[in-house]
């Protein structure tokens, strides 16, 4: 599975059977939370199947959706490396089961292994890169380009011919850090312009063209 997974593709055998050997199997349920944000961080995951929400949330009222997180993909490594604390929440959000490697392995695995340090690096400089992007676009952009930057981002791993994504408009909002009504007029908006299709909690990208135009312009 892992050399499988774009991540670990180029970990040579050996380190990913040493990956193998110091990690222990957990299996969550839909809806199980893996640790809450303020915790304190004592493992790194990594997605083995499933879905996991990285989130955070201020009271009931007010969440924001940073990540979710698919096979091959890892969470937990801020607080190790840093932070001591969990800066966001882990959720499962589908039957997933998490390869769970503790603190003191992981510092091991980073001291012994460049090419996993460097895979490290690489996905963390992408999320810092996603990060900044998305302050940009809350700071200059309308509601209607953010959405439209919010779709291009949940189905970039999408490489059907139709594409599509169940998700209903509350997790859109979150995941946008935003609330549903305004969320849902633009839905509206862009349903009329023939951009998508929104259906019962499943979205089809009707021209994936006027989406990119969309988020590149709606300043
Ligand atoms: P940690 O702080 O230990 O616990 C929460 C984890 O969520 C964090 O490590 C990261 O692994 C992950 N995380 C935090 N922010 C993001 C983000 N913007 N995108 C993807 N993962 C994130």
């Amino acid at each position: 599975m892992l050399r499988k997974v774009c991540f670990f593709k180029t970990l040579t055998p050996r380190e990913i059977n040493q990956i193998l050997s110091i990690a222990r199997l957990k299996r969550y349920k839909s809806g199980d939370l893996v640790f809450m944000k303020e915790d304190i961080g004592n493992n790194f995951f990594i997605v083995k199947s499933g879905r996991i929400k990285i989130y955070t949330s201020i009271g009931s009222e007010k969440k924001k959706t940073f990540a979710f997180l698919k096979k091959g993909d890892f969470f937990g490594e801020m607080s190790l490396l840093g932070g001591k604390v969990r800066s966001a929440s882990a959720r499962a959000v589908e039957e997933s089961e998490l390869l769970v490697i503790s603190k003191n392995n992981f510092k091991e695995l980073i001291r012994q292994s460049p090419d996993f340090t460097l895979k490290l690096l690489y996905t963390l400089a992408n999320r810092l890169n996603k990060t900044d992007k998305e302050i940009e676009s809350m700071l200059f952009h309308n509601i209607l380009g953010r959405l439209a930057e919010a779709i291009i981002d949940l189905t970039k791993d999408n490489h059907a011919k139709i594409i599509k994504i169940a998700i209903d408009q509350n997790e859109l909002a979150e995941y946008m850090g935003t609330t549903r009504v305004p969320v849902c007029r633009a839905i509206n908006t862009l349903k009329r312009s023939g951009v998508i299709e929104y259906r019962r909690g499943e979205l089809t990208v009707l021209s994936m063209d006027k989406l990119r135009s969309i988020s590149g312009n709606a300043v």
